[in-house]
């Protein structure tokens, strides 16, 4: 059972492009009241993307949450991906919902075929096991036929598949706006939905 009050939410990041997703990921959630803890974990691949796409290096992995959210980032804990006895490899820990966006071809592989071999497709895998929230965000195209049978097994195995696809039928102005507004569907998915997430109201 939970101990703790509020949303412990795990957030992979991986090395798909589109690590602009993650940091307004992080920024909502270190935000948010409802969350009280968010695990961070990034493979190397998304470290790469991290400093391709924002600039953003940090020597220190314990850094790098403050950096990516331009803020203290008290809720936010970087796990190293290479640690799969950290508390998220385990079923035991109480996580709410585990996100990864963005995420790779590769790492949809892996959590297709159940490898666990890092912490992030192992703390994937417990959340399957567990049944608990699992959205991946998937950012590849064209897709291949491995991409689209890896994404069908993850869905039957109880993920949700929300590829970082944004939509134009608000009328975006700006990219920022764009990632805001997908990763606000994402948060919805999970139980937080967001003030700021525009709603459709049926006008021609
Ligand atoms: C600049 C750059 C952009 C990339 N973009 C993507 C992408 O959009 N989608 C993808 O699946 N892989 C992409 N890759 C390849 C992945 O980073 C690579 O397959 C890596 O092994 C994934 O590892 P990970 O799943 O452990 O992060 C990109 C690589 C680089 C260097």
């Amino acid at each position: 059972m939970k101990q703790t009050e509020g949303q412990i939410i795990t957030v992979g990041v991986t090395g798909a492009s589109g690590a602009i997703y993650a940091q307004t990921l992080l920024r909502l959630l270190e935000a948010d009241p409802r969350v009280t803890r968010v695990y961070l974990v990034v493979t190397d691949a998304g470290l790469r993307l991290v400093s391709t796409e924002l600039g953003i290096v940090a020597a220190d992995a314990r850094k790098l949450p403050s950096l990516l959210t331009g803020s203290s980032a008290q809720k936010i804990e970087c796990l190293p991906n290479k640690d799969v006895g950290a508390s998220i490899a385990s079923g035991s820990v109480p996580v709410d919902a585990m996100v990864i966006l963005p995420c790779s071809a590769g790492a949809l592989g892996s959590i297709a075929a159940g490898t666990a071999a890092d912490l992030l497709s192992r703390a994937a895998d417990v959340s399957l096991k567990e049944r608990r929230p699992l959205v991946l965000c998937l950012r590849e195209t064209p897709l291949n036929r491995i991409h689209l049978e890896n994404m069908l097994r993850v869905h039957d195995a109880g993920a949700r598949l929300m590829p970082a696809m944004p939509a134009f039928y608000y009328e975006p102005k700006t990219i920022t706006e764009m990632v805001e507004q997908f990763v606000c569907r994402v948060l919805a998915q999970i139980g937080l939905p967001q003030e700021k997430q525009y709603r459709w109201e049926g006008r021609v």
